[in-house]
């Protein structure tokens, strides 16, 4: 299979990590020697209720017994991506309560960039530095590291950027400005969380310049930050809502939220300004129902900042500098990029699950499941501390 990996399937780098999955279940990953992994990843922030949750495998078995595509996005009433949008809408703060369903996180943020220019009739956008929206052109555009993209040039033109948590910068958002696009937790940066108050300003900046503030919460969305969303926690109310990745545990998905106002000028002049084949496919909304049922009915999102004390009070070391973030999206900083990917190796091969972060090397990625227990907390930490343990003495540190 190794093999086959290799010639037929493209790979993202030259050194995948290339674990030959078996099965998975909970909070665990097997393999085909049948080692059991404790995920401290969730597929990147994705299996929000960790591996085969009974409610999401049931909600999408039942809505495969009844249909699956069968039009595309926006013309039937399909029952699972009515009740999710509205639910969602319950959820979220008015006027945000029309969502466009869509089927990944980058074309969430096409969707999201799109609607501002449409909106405003405005051209410029503007994204922050070190920021990751997505990997197709018009989310390229607004990625905030040029090392990544430059190979792509050109890109969309009348693109600026500022620095996250800089509120002189925001003067650059102007009355030409179409909207900005940036996350409640930058991720690929190393989970820098907004300063107290920047939120708050670029909100100001943008009312007082009819600019649209787009939040991308496909990482920290779904409760993964103690909220529903990230920006709930900074008592602001975006115009636009981008998600994705944990909205369906574990499936193909993304979704961008705005007002009735804003969202029914995509349908018109022109026409169709925004359509797609899948976004909205019964058995993925039936996944995201499910997912957001979970999370409105039980407290996941709150234990989450339980549990990020609980990884605080273990993750104690001295190769430890910080631990970034909040709620179940944490990353411990070392020393270097080299320490980090050796922890990270080593977690690998002693059954844990660690990943980086796209461009921050000293950042060790832990996003586990929201369903992770205390004693899988209690487990994995132990193999962090041992791992580092032993990467301080053979650095001789
Ligand atoms: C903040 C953020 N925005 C956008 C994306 C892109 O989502 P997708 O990979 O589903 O296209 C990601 C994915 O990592 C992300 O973390």
């Amino acid at each position: 299979m190794k093999e086959d990996f290799y010639k037929y399937q493209a790979q993202t780098s030259p050194n995948p990590l290339a674990m030959e999955i078996s099965h998975a279940k909970g909070s665990y990953i097997y393999d085909k020697n049948n080692k059991a992994y404790l995920d401290f990843v969730a597929g990147v922030s994705a299996c929000t209720l960790g591996h085969q949750h009974e409610r999401v495998n049931n909600a999408i078995k039942d809505q495969l017994d009844k249909y699956s595509h069968v039009m595309v996005y926006g013309e039937y009433i399909q029952d699972p991506s009515v009740e999710f949008c509205k639910l969602l809408a319950e959820n979220i703060p008015a006027p945000l309560n029309k969502t466009y369903l869509v089927n990944s996180g980058t074309e969430a943020t096409e969707g999201a960039l799109k609607l501002a220019k449409r909106v405003t009739g405005r051209s410029q956008l503007i994204s922050c530095f070190n920021a990751y929206h997505g990997n197709t052109m018009g989310s390229m555009s607004v990625m905030g590291f040029e090392e990544r993209k430059r190979a792509f040039r050109p890109l969309l033109p009348d693109v600026d950027f500022i620095h996250f948590n800089c509120v002189e910068d925001l003067q650059k958002i102007t009355t030409k400005t179409a909207g900005i696009i940036l996350e409640t937790i930058q991720g690929g940066a190393g989970f820098v969380e907004p300063f107290d108050g920047f939120l708050t300003k670029v909100r100001e900046r943008c009312t007082e310049v009819g600019a649209l503030m787009i939040v991308d919460e496909i990482q920290p969305g779904f409760g993964r930050t103690g909220k529903l969303f990230g920006f709930q926690n900074y008592d602001v109310v975006p115009d636009v809502i981008v998600m994705g990745k944990g909205m369906a545990s574990g499936m193909p998905v993304g979704a961008f939220t705005a007002s009735d106002e804003h969202m029914n000028l995509l349908y018109d002049n022109p026409r169709f300004g925004h359509i797609t084949t899948f976004g909205g496919h019964p058995v993925i909304a039936a996944a995201s129902l499910a997912t957001l049922r979970e999370l409105v009915e039980t407290d996941l999102m709150a234990q989450t900042l339980e549990k990020e004390k609980l990884f605080r009070e273990l993750l104690v070391h001295p190769l430890i500098e910080e631990i970034r973030g909040r709620g179940l999206m944490i990353a411990p900083m070392t020393p270097s990029a080299d320490i980090t990917n050796r922890v990270i190796m080593k977690c690998q091969d002693k059954g844990l699950i660690l990943f980086w972060l796209l461009f921050e090397g000293k950042a060790i990625r832990i996003t586990p499941p929201l369903t992770v227990s205390e004693t899988e907390i209690k487990e994995g930490c132990a193999i962090i501390i041992e791992a580092l343990n032993e990467v301080q003495k053979e650095l001789g540190l």
